[in-house]
């Protein structure tokens, strides 16, 4: 299925913007700036230790975006990431950022063998994809048997939520596991972002000076406007309680 207008303006045309952004920032904008859509170098590294990353561990980041939490655990652990991505703005700005490879993929129909990959993580992706099971499977599929799979997964904690960004389908807990269930996975370990150290201020300060060069620069665009609802949105959600960020490490069963 074609990706939804409204996605396309927040996952590849922000991240083209954003990469110019940086260009013309520094680089020591750009971690903070490309891990925009998964929070937390706290949560990144919750994920990491609890999945075992170290050092020459060969990591899958599915729907990786702009490539940040990927380069995170790259230069702090040493593990050596691939990034797979369906959005080619959000490849593309990986590309100029970081320098770990990308392939233009959708997560339903991964381009690797079965079990190339010693761990594989995906954050803040199943909320944007319909066919939840398929992600997951996959996700399954071409990491090792019985290795980690890490996940960000922003859960819905009520039944109907009024209002949603286009192109999003929050999943309950209960609806989580039905999924991983479906996909063949077993929960290891868990935990709420929220009971995680918040981002530390010089990252969100990096952030917001991205996010005013790009508002400088195209503020005016209908797909800047597009956008900022979309991300004001999921603030929104999670500023009230209805939707919130858990991390998960599953594995299949061995
Ligand atoms: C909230 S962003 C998170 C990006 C990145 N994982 C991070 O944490 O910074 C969601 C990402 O999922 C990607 N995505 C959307 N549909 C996808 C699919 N079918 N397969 C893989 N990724 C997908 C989007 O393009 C976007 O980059």
């Amino acid at each position: 299925m074609p990706p939804d207008d409204a996605m396309v303006d927040e996952f590849d045309t922000y991240a083209r913007w954003t990469a110019d952004a940086v260009a013309e920032l520094g680089d020591d904008h750009a971690l903070p700036a490309a891990c925009r859509g998964s929070g937390s170098p706290a949560a990144l590294d919750w994920l990491a230790g609890r999945m075992g990353l170290r050092r020459g561990t060969r990591l899958l980041d599915s729907g990786a975006g702009v490539g940040g939490p990927a380069e995170h655990v790259a230069r702090g652990l040493g593990v050596v990431p691939v990034l797979a991505e369906p959005m080619e703005g959000a490849c593309r700005a990986a590309a100029r950022l970081f320098d770990n490879p990308v392939v233009v993929g959708d997560g339903a129909a991964l381009p690797f063998p079965d079990g190339a990959f010693d761990a594989v993580w995906s954050l803040g992706v199943l909320c944007t994809v319909d066919d939840k099971v398929a992600l997951l499977a996959e996700l399954a599929r071409v990491v090792v048997p019985g290795g980690p799979v890490g996940l960000l997964v922003f859960e819905r904690r009520v039944e109907h939520l009024a209002d949603q960004p286009e192109g999003n389908s929050f999943p309950t807990s209960a609806e989580l596991a039905a999924h991983l269930e479906r996909a063949g996975l077993v929960v290891r370990d868990e935990t709420w972002v929220e009971d995680l150290p918040a981002t530390p201020r010089d990252w969100t300060r990096a952030v917001e000076e991205v996010e005013r060069v790009i508002a400088r620069d195209h503020g005016d665009d209908e797909g800047f406007r597009v956008a900022q609802r979309q991300s004001d949105q999921v603030g929104h959600l999670m500023g009230d309680g209805l939707v919130a960020g858990r991390l998960l490490v599953v594995t299949t069963p061995v």
